[in-house]
């Protein structure tokens, strides 16, 4: 049996000129978030909008997972927005599951998507944020949420989306609960027999969160947390706060955090974010009409995009992750008490925040700990498409459901590569090394920052040594270096280390992790280490560490092992291949117009080195 998932909405049939969501880029600071616009209500009471981002395909076949991909690697516009901000469907992400599998969209048996927003489910969010409304805005609210569930969002006008998309409409078709998407995304590759679910966003159809077990193949809720409460929602204003772009910039708060003290605002966080005695915590800021002013009163101005950064941001940074630290852990800490179970699954947007699942790792809690490496909405496609599964009996044990790694994206013949390199013969030069792997060593221990496109694109956000760019870490000044060729980050921004997981322990404190094959925990690099890979060494220590195993990926395995005979070290620099603002390379055509606009030294594409024929 064919199951599809599929993450994404769009308002393209209902846009009208002038009308924008909360995605759209060009105009988006603190102020102009909590502006009502039409069809819309305010950013603190709806952070994430109606609008589905990071849209996605997924494909299992007999509940075994054959492909995934994100809809941005294919349009590339990232997080799948079209230029006025607004999203998109995953058309291209669906043809290309498809391809994989060798099928027709006639071939799928069921379709399952990533939300299920019912009547019943837009008058209990309305309920919800009753209380944070004037009686007439919330008539403004009210009105806006029930025009734009019938515009886009009812499963009559979502199921004909998805025909008008694809050109068929299995007789099968599932609306899965946004946050049961997201934990079947964890539950079931983790492999656990049994374990915790926590998934955190900024909000799915009313939930923020959802706390449950999952056992026997099934999963059932503890609780939720409903808005006002939400940690990615308060998360999220603080990074549009700190002068950064809401989804997608989290990133960059969780890197300035590492500067900032956290004592300076603890006592401002502790107010924003309380702990219940049941375990639970609250975010009543968010339901206040005044939120705006109140930030700007507790933390002083809000940093203009792109203007100087102060101590202060640094500050407001680390105390945000510290209350976001205490908040999870305090839920973690109870639920480990009251269920027993020893291993934890982790998704929701706000599980990429590889310093919360750091902490959580080291506070001797899990014995194992799973996180979704498409722990964002991205995920919810095969989530979706994993309830779909489970509930048609047709799950394998865990121990077959369980991801090993996250390639499971396209993949390029030698012809096809060939032919994308035929296509640059003016620019570009290839040969094909008898090693590429030891080739690759070599130009990276010497100095150079080289792409490294091979196999199978990741699944999720990161780039994990199939669509990546590499460079040597012992060098201090590699931060400068790459960022000036190609990444143009902001520099207080760290770079991330691959390690064969052999050596692991050599260089990272892995205390309470086996390993860390999707790159989501920062851990701290062992003291006498930190001068020996200062270019993945964070201000303050730490490292996003990747593990990499011989076993999932032989030729990246390789090329650190060949890295290491030439250096003695085991351990390289890998970010990820695109340059700022936008998608990861999907296609070998991609990568080489990458290495074409940047400053890149070479790029293995395949079995071949390539060069530019004049260097930039
Ligand atoms: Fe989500």
């Amino acid at each position: 049996m064919y199951v599809l998932g599929y993450t994404g909405y769009t308002r393209d049939s209902r846009v009208a000129a002038g009308v924008r969501s909360p995605f759209a880029k060009a105009d988006q600071n603190f102020d102009t978030i909590f502006e009502f616009r039409e069809g819309e209500v305010p950013f603190s009471m709806f952070p994430l909008g109606y609008f589905g981002h990071d849209a996605s395909a997924a494909l299992l076949k007999d509940g075994v997972v054959v492909a995934c991909a994100a809809e941005e690697r294919f349009t590339r516009v990232k997080y799948s927005l079209n230029l006025a901000g607004n999203t998109l469907l995953p058309k291209q992400a669906i043809a290309y599951c498809l391809r994989a599998a060798g099928i027709s969209i006639n071939d799928v048996d069921v379709v399952a998507h990533y939300c299920d927003f019912t009547p019943d489910a837009i008058r209990r969010r309305v309920a919800l944020l009753r209380p944070c409304f004037s009686a007439d805005d919330m008539g403004l609210v009210d009105e806006s949420f029930h025009n734009v569930y019938a515009a886009m969002m009812s499963s009559h006008v979502v199921r004909e989306q998805f025909r008008q998309m694809t050109g068929s409409l299995p007789s099968t078709f599932l609306s899965v609960r946004h946050h049961l998407a997201h934990a079947a995304s964890a539950f079931y590759p983790a492999g656990f027999p049994e374990a915790l679910i926590l998934t955190i966003d900024g909000v799915g159809e009313v939930e923020s969160s959802f706390l449950g077990v999952g056992r026997a193949g099934k999963i059932t809720e503890l609780r939720s947390s409903f808005i006002p409460t939400s940690l990615g929602a308060l998360y999220l204003i603080l990074t549009v706060y700190l002068g950064f772009k809401s989804l997608g910039d989290e990133y960059k708060v969780m890197g300035l955090a590492s500067y900032g003290d956290p004592k300076r605002f603890r006592n401002g966080f502790g107010e924003l974010v309380t702990l219940n005695g049941d375990g639970t915590y609250a975010t009543p800021c968010l339901a206040k009409r005044d939120l705006h002013d109140e930030l700007i009163r507790a933390f002083g101005p809000a940093r203009i995009p792109g203007g100087p950064f102060e101590g202060r941001h640094a500050d407001v940074a680390a105390a945000l992750q510290e209350a976001l630290h205490h908040a999870v852990l305090h839920t973690l800490a109870y639920a480990r008490k009251e269920t027993g179970l020893v291993d934890l699954c982790l998704a929701g947007g706000v599980a990429l925040n590889c310093t919360l699942n750091g902490v959580i790792a080291r506070s001797g809690l899990f014995r194992n700990i799973f996180v979704q490496p498409a722990a964002n909405d991205e995920g919810c496609s095969v989530g979706a498409a994993l309830i779909a599964a489970a509930q048609h009996g047709e799950l394998p044990p865990p121990a077959a459901t369980r991801w090993k790694h996250a390639y499971w994206g396209p993949e390029y013949s030698p012809d096809e590569i060939l032919h994308g390199l035929e296509g640059f013969r003016e620019q570009l030069l290839w040969e094909k090394p008898a090693d590429i792997a030891a080739a690759v060593a070599h130009e990276v221990a010497s100095g150079k920052v080289v792409g490294w496109f091979q196999g199978r694109m990741e699944f999720g956000p990161r780039a994990l040594g199939n669509r990546s760019i590499l460079a040597d870490p012992r060098d201090a000044g590699m931060k400068d270096k790459i960022n000036e060729k190609v990444k143009r980050r902001e520099a207080f921004r760290p770079f991330a280390p691959a390690v064969v997981e052999e050596d692991a322990e050599v260089y990272f404190d892995m205390t309470g992790l086996r390993d860390s094959p999707f790159m989501l925990f920062t851990v701290p690099v062992k003291k006498h280490q930190r001068a020996v890979i200062p270019a993945v060494t964070h201000v303050d220590g730490t490292a996003r560490v990747q593990t990499v195993s011989r076993e999932t990926n032989p030729g990246f395995w390789r090329l650190i092992m060949e890295f290491k005979n030439l250096t003695g070290v085991s351990v390289v620099l890998n970010t990820s291949y695109n340059v700022r603002d936008e998608p990861i390379v999907c296609s070998p055509g991609d990568a080489l117009r990458c290495l074409l606009s940047t400053n890149i030294d070479c790029a293995a594409v395949g079995e071949f080195l390539v060069r530019k024929r004049h260097a930039r």
